[in-house]
């Protein structure tokens, strides 16, 4: 939660002075210290949702979708795999968090357009969605895409919804573990009867400065370890049938202001289907 001038000083001034309180990673802070605390959260926020605007902002700028060398080359396959689950599937619904230029959206687009499909793609850059829209008019697709230039955390997904929810790499953004696990009860709740969740989530992030190697904080709202997020998408999808539950470890470089940061990550991919 991001929370500013007036109700952070309202915030304040209903903790009683002389406690202490604790925080979702289970941080004590002394009730004095509250009010620099959570502007030193909302900063942290602030600095790392700027990193990932210029990192996605020149990717998005200067690379295009699926004919590039980047990670925008192709859709994921565990999306690609989705297709035959909604065969004979008439008017698809679909809900993209963190859609960026459409990598997934769009093929899902193509491969339903003909039977009808909505695809609701949301994405807190206007640059991700303004890309968005030129490549789904130029892959004629544009009917099926719905577009929200909105944050994962504020957009609300309506229950029984969707045939389809995907979030890859996206809900690791969101502002903290709570509104990350909140958000995984309603996408379960979005879903349809016989629906499918499908979600690609970093875990046990690290960064490094490439050249000095020193610890770089990761850029990254939420950062679980890989055995808490298991545990909490075990938790929430209990009752769903699971299609895949992977965990697979990566390395790659990213720029970050003027460094280079090495990252290291699991990325948690989950797939499920309510029955
Ligand atoms: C690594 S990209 C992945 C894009 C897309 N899912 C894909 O697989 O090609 C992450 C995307 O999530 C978006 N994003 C990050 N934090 C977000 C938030 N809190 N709300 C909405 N979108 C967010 C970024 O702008 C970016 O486009």
């Amino acid at each position: 939660m991001h929370i500013v001038g007036e109700d952070l000083n309202m915030l304040i001034r209903k903790i009683p002075s002389g406690h202490i309180i604790r925080d979702l990673r289970n941080t004590l802070i002394p009730s004095g210290e509250v009010g620099e605390y959570i502007k030193s959260m909302n900063s942290r926020i602030e600095k790392i949702r700027d990193s990932e605007r210029k990192s996605h902002t020149s990717i998005y700028s200067s690379e295009t979708l699926y004919s590039s060398d980047s990670w925008l080359k192709k859709p994921i396959k565990t999306v690609q795999e989705l297709v035959p689950h909604f065969k004979g599937y008439n008017n698809l619904r679909v809900l993209d968090l963190g859609c960026g230029v459409g990598r997934n959206s769009i093929f899902i687009a193509d491969k339903f357009a003909e039977n009808g499909c909505r695809i609701d793609c949301v994405d807190i850059l206007d640059i991700a969605i303004d890309k968005l829209q030129v490549n789904s008019d130029e892959l004629g697709v544009s009917d099926c895409i719905h577009v929200f230039v909105d944050t994962i955390e504020h957009y609300p997904i309506i229950i029984g919804t969707y045939d389809l929810i995907i979030a890859v790499s996206a809900l690791e953004h969101v502002e903290s573990k709570e509104i990350f696990l909140n958000k995984l009860r309603e996408i379960r709740d979005g879903i349809k009867t016989d629906g499918i969740v499908c979600l690609v989530i970093n875990s046990d992030v690290r960064e490094k400065n490439k050249e000095t190697l020193e610890d770089l904080e990761p850029q990254f709202e939420v950062n679980l370890s890989t055995k808490e997020l298991q545990s909490l998408i075990d938790d929430v999808f209990s009752e769903w049938k699971t299609i895949k539950r992977t965990v697979s470890y990566q390395e790659y470089d990213i720029p970050r202001d003027d460094v280079t940061s090495h990252l290291t990550t699991n990325v948690v991919t989950y797939v499920g289907q309510k029955l």
